[in-house]
């Protein structure tokens, strides 16, 4: 370790890593992440996982809904982020309809890959069974989403519902989990659902789960980086803000507009001089010229 608390021989985070914190009981932590200077905070916090999200496009791009992000956008978002990681593992989204047909899933998630994404996510359960097969038979690392599916029911300016609080939904949800494991799956997120579900399910597979909203039991835990540095304008009843950005920014800017208006930025201290000489060579130039 150096005195910065990093680690100075970083190990790269891979499955297998992921895998052994599961059996040990050990948490996995996640947080989903846009560019370098934060992927590298993340990655020096010795966060497991990040993950390039779609709610790039809610969080950073001012969209409406994920589902304006396009592959385009992700790659843009990858590339950024993969400059900036070690050690963490490195998981992207599909954005929607990305996947939407395997042969379509195949080509999008190879893109991925190919800038430098270790495992790709993609959203929904037994309905996905198919493309999930097709892509871990060309040996690509898939990571399920399941539960709260924001590219399929996210409503612009509607809260996020928690989904499976029937014994039916539930049901629903733990075969697609497992069906998800069989296809191939290797990694499942879990969001808003109760957390006996998120119980139930982490029991019933062997693949690690991650879960948002999913109560205390998955083996790991996402968080969208905005929510918990408090950038977000709203408060969502599972997220803990352990900072809030939002109040501290824009008093940093405010005081920044004081200053300058007051003359008090830029000071003496953080200005360039030149030699005596030199800048009375410059007078006399002005002079000579009438400049003023
Ligand atoms: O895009 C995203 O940020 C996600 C997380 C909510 C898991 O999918």
């Amino acid at each position: 370790m150096n005195n910065q608390g990093h680690d100075t021989h970083p190990t790269k985070k891979d499955l297998a890593f992921l895998y052994a914190r599961k059996q040990a009981q050990q948490k996995i932590t996640m947080l989903t992440g846009y560019d370098y200077p934060t992927a590298c905070l993340e990655d020096e916090a010795g966060i497991d996982i990040i993950l390039v999200g779609d709610s790039v496009g809610t969080n950073v791009l001012g969209y409406a809904s994920e589902r304006e992000v396009t592959m385009a956008d992700m790659v843009h978002h990858l590339k950024a982020v993969r400059r900036g990681v070690v050690q963490a593992y490195l998981l992207a989204d599909m954005p929607y309809q990305s996947y939407a047909t395997p042969p379509v899933a195949l080509d999008n998630a190879q893109t991925l890959l190919a800038h430098g994404a270790e495992a790709v996510k993609l959203e929904g359960g037994i309905e996905q069974v198919e493309t999930v097969r097709r892509l871990t038979a060309q040996g690509i690392t898939v990571c399920g989403h399941i539960g709260f599916t924001p590219q399929t029911l996210h409503q612009p300016g509607r809260r996020a519902k928690v989904q499976g609080r029937s014994f039916s939904q539930a049901v629903a949800l733990l075969e697609s989990a497992m069906a998800l494991e069989q296809a191939g799956a290797k990694l499942l997120v879990l969001e808003l659902i109760p957390e006996p579900l998120g119980k139930a399910i982490t029991a019933c597979l062997h693949i690690p789960t991650i879960g948002i909203g999913a109560g205390r039991f998955c083996d790991g835990q996402v968080l969208i980086i905005h929510d918990l540095l408090g950038l977000t304008p709203f408060h969502l009843k599972f997220v803990k803000r352990y900072q809030h950005s939002r109040d501290l920014t824009r008093q940093a800017m405010a005081q920044y507009k004081r200053d300058v208006e007051q003359g008090l930025f830029p000071s003496e201290e953080t200005a360039f001089q030149m030699d005596e000489a030199e800048r009375i060579n410059i007078e006399t130039w002005m002079q000579q010229r009438h400049l003023h």
